[in-house]
């Protein structure tokens, strides 16, 4: 295996501004469908709130983020759950409020504790709240690719707008990834991003929305969350499974950064610099 200083890590966040628009499903489905392209994926639970990515992955994590901040972990990997097709899943609770909130000396824990690790990574995937408050801004501030996810409804679309717009011009991000989710078919997909676009191209003129992913709303999603599997897993042919791993094959060419800038340490690292 190649050490990871060789190796480039792509990190993406998977957000929306409005709740149960299917952030946690693309988060797993993603992460399932790399890991099945033989990536290393690690998939990081950044609700802290109401952190759920293990159960829709049927995985019961004996210790959390929460442990490792408070110190009551041995390391990033005590609390690493290892999931469907070999990924890692970094499983949250409610107990962390916000990272906002660490202490000094947890902050340095959690930075040497991602630092350490230093297992091959291609992939992470960072499974963020609904909401644009300051615990999901840390996140998307600390990856290189913010996926946001709409679907259509006007709560959505404006929820989306509302996060875009926090992250342009109070941190100046430009570039965002959408992924339309729960759609009907490929053109209201198209249609659902050319509302969001239009929107933005009016009042955030320098932002760039990236079209990456059109996911429809399908029956077997329910399924498989009622499972707790991931529907790329359980029915790789169904509509939604074919769309996860055209989406893992899309976010297969979007950029990766060099691991001496990208690393997981420094995401962290990122990450808690921004909270
Ligand atoms: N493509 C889809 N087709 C059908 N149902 C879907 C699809 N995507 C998500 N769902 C359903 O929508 C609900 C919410 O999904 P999920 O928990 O992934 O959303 P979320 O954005 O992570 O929510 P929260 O904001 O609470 O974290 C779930 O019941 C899930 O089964
Ligand atoms: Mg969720």
């Amino acid at each position: 295996m190649q050490p990871i200083r060789s190796r480039r890590l792509k990190s993406i966040a998977i957000a929306s501004g409005k709740g149960g628009v299917g952030k946690t499903n693309i988060a797993v489905n993603l992460s399932v469908a790399l890991a099945r392209m033989g990536r290393s994926v690690m998939l990081f639970d950044a609700d802290l709130g109401l952190a759920n990515a293990d159960i829709l992955l049927g995985l019961r994590p004996s210790k959390t983020l929460h442990d490792l901040v408070a110190g009551r972990a041995d390391g990033l990997e005590d609390i690493l759950v290892p999931g469907p097709e070999g990924i890692l899943l970094v499983p949250s609770s409610s107990g962390i409020g916000s990272m906002a909130n660490l202490s000094p000396a947890e902050h340095t824990g959690l930075i040497r504790a991602f630092s350490s690790y230093d297992k091959p990574l291609d992939v992470l995937i960072v499974d963020t709240a609904a909401g644009v408050q300051d615990s999901v801004t840390s996140f998307c501030r600390a990856v290189q690719d913010v996926s946001v996810v709409v679907c259509d409804e006007p709560a959505s679309l404006t929820d989306a707008y509302a996060l875009i717009k926090v992250l342009h011009q109070n941190y100046g991000l430009r570039r965002f990834r959408v992924i339309c989710n729960m759609v009907r078919d490929a053109d209201s997909g198209r249609r659902l991003l050319q509302k969001l676009s239009s929107v933005c191209s009016r009042y955030l003129p320098d932002v760039l929305l990236d079209a990456s992913g059109i996911i429809p709303m399908d029956e077997h999603v329910r399924r498989a969350v009622q499972r707790r599997a991931p529907v790329v897993g359980l029915f790789p042919g169904s509509p939604a499974g074919r769309a996860f791993a055209g989406l893992a094959r899309q976010a297969e060419r979007w950029t990766a950064a060099d691991t001496d800038t990208g690393g997981i340490g420094f995401f962290v690292e990122r990450m808690l610099q921004s909270a």
